[in-house]
């Protein structure tokens, strides 16, 4: 039984296997908003339930879901907790397992368990509904969720920095929490090869000289003075040598077309080509040796190969995308995938930051993660879906079939 939401994941972790034994269980029909709590500031939807409508639905409260996705038309609010999304909100709000209060999930023998209490502190028993967050439809079905809301935010600016290095991206991140503090609700990267990616598909321009490296700089709070703080920002970088030169939006049409620069990659660099893609995390301070080592390896590995880097800088998650040469075949993939994914183990980074295991990242987690990792999270799947009932082959491998 394949659980599957949106069907927009991006490592095949709600697509059934072409053996015929797979059923793909379709949860579009719960779609019933349960309740909205604007001053205890929680939502209570069903799986199937459209991100968009519930975030519109809480706008009507003056509240929002802070997750923000490119496809938020067709995700859903299961498909979100099972996955453990990501997205661009996640510096300032978390993952969405930093906003699930509360699950209810069916067990693979057909359990209903009903925890979907709307508190911030619950400390009676283990923490269970951990287990489904993230874990991809392989230990249980989530059915409804409990997710924190916050107060729409008055205020809000956008900037568009150019820099030349990622040393300087990172120097820039520092003095943009000092800057902006609390208020700074997202710093996302896009390299030059990306850019030049969504002008030559998008049609969208950059507003500022030709940089290296894009960043996004956004800051959102109840309170004012965020232009001025991000000006301030920007006028300190550009007289420290650090930016090259950058924007900050007049409008919220113009914050729209500057996030359209970010957004809209994903979209361009498929309109390219075929690419091998990277959802990699790492500390920080490992950035840029990462991306020199990372840029060095491709070189050799696959000389016609361009990489394509983008992603949430201030969340230390970037997308180490590849786009191959002519003359690539698909071993070149592969050994470009093990090549990156080694260097991120390296350097102390993971494989998976946001896009899940799903299927296409199984045998490489295998191959990198240590032995009693992968043992303990063996066990705790033979404890709950001793037949791989759920989602057979995603996450773990799946054992021989008769
Ligand atoms: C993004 O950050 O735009 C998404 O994770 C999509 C992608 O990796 O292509
Ligand atoms: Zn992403």
């Amino acid at each position: 039984v394949v659980p599957q939401g949106g069907n927009t994941g991006l490592s095949g972790g709600a697509v059934p296997d072409a053996s015929g034994r797979e059923l793909v269980l379709a949860l579009d029909r719960m779609t019933t908003i349960r309740d909205i709590d604007p001053v205890g500031l929680t939502v209570t939807a069903e799986a199937g339930a459209i991100l968009q409508t519930v975030r519109d639905a809480a706008a009507t409260h003056g509240r929002d879901l802070p997750i923000s996705l490119a496809p938020q038309g067709s995700v859903t609010i299961g498909g979100l907790v099972a996955t453990n999304a990501g997205g661009l909100d996640v510096l300032r709000h978390g993952m969405t397992r930093d906003l699930t209060l509360g699950l209810e999930v069916v067990l693979p023998d057909g359990t209903v368990v009903d925890g979907l209490r709307a508190l911030r502190k619950d400390n009676a028993g283990y923490d269970w509904k951990q287990l489904f967050i993230g874990s991809e439809g392989t230990l249980g079905v989530v059915t409804a969720a409990v997710l924190r809301l916050v107060p729409r935010p008055r205020h809000e600016t956008t900037a568009l920095l150019g820099v030349a290095s990622v040393e300087d991206s990172l120097r820039l991140f520092a003095r943009a929490q000092d800057a902006i503090g609390d208020a700074l609700s997202g710093f996302e990267l896009v390299g030059r090869s990306a850019m030049e990616l969504v002008a030559r598909h998008s049609g969208l321009e950059p507003p500022i000289r030709a940089s290296a490296w894009y960043l996004l700089v956004q800051a959102r709070s109840a309170l004012p003075g965020l232009r001025e703080a991000a000006l301030a920002l920007l006028e300190n970088a550009f007289n420290d040598g650090i930016a090259i030169d950058g924007v900050v939006a007049e409008s919220s049409d113009q914050a729209t077309r500057l996030w359209a620069l970010r957004e809209r990659v994903t979209e361009s660099e498929a309109a390219e080509g075929p690419s091998v893609k990277h959802d990699v995390s790492l500390p920080l301070r490992a950035f840029p040796a990462f991306l020199a080592e990372a840029e060095e390896a491709l070189a050799s590995a696959s000389p016609g190969a361009r990489s394509v880097v983008f992603g949430h800088l201030g969340d230390g998650n970037i997308h180490y995308n590849v786009l191959l040469g002519r003359g690539d075949e698909p071993r070149h993939a592969e050994i470009l995938n093990r090549t990156i994914h080694d260097l991120v183990v390296r350097h102390g980074g993971s494989i998976s930051a946001e896009h899940g295991l799903g299927q296409y990242r199984v045998a490489e987690w295998r191959r990198l993660a240590s032995a009693a990792e992968v043992a303990l999270c063996a066990r705790i799947k033979s404890c709950l879906d001793p037949e791989f009932r759920l989602n057979p082959g995603k996450v773990l491998p799946q054992p021989e079939r008769d």
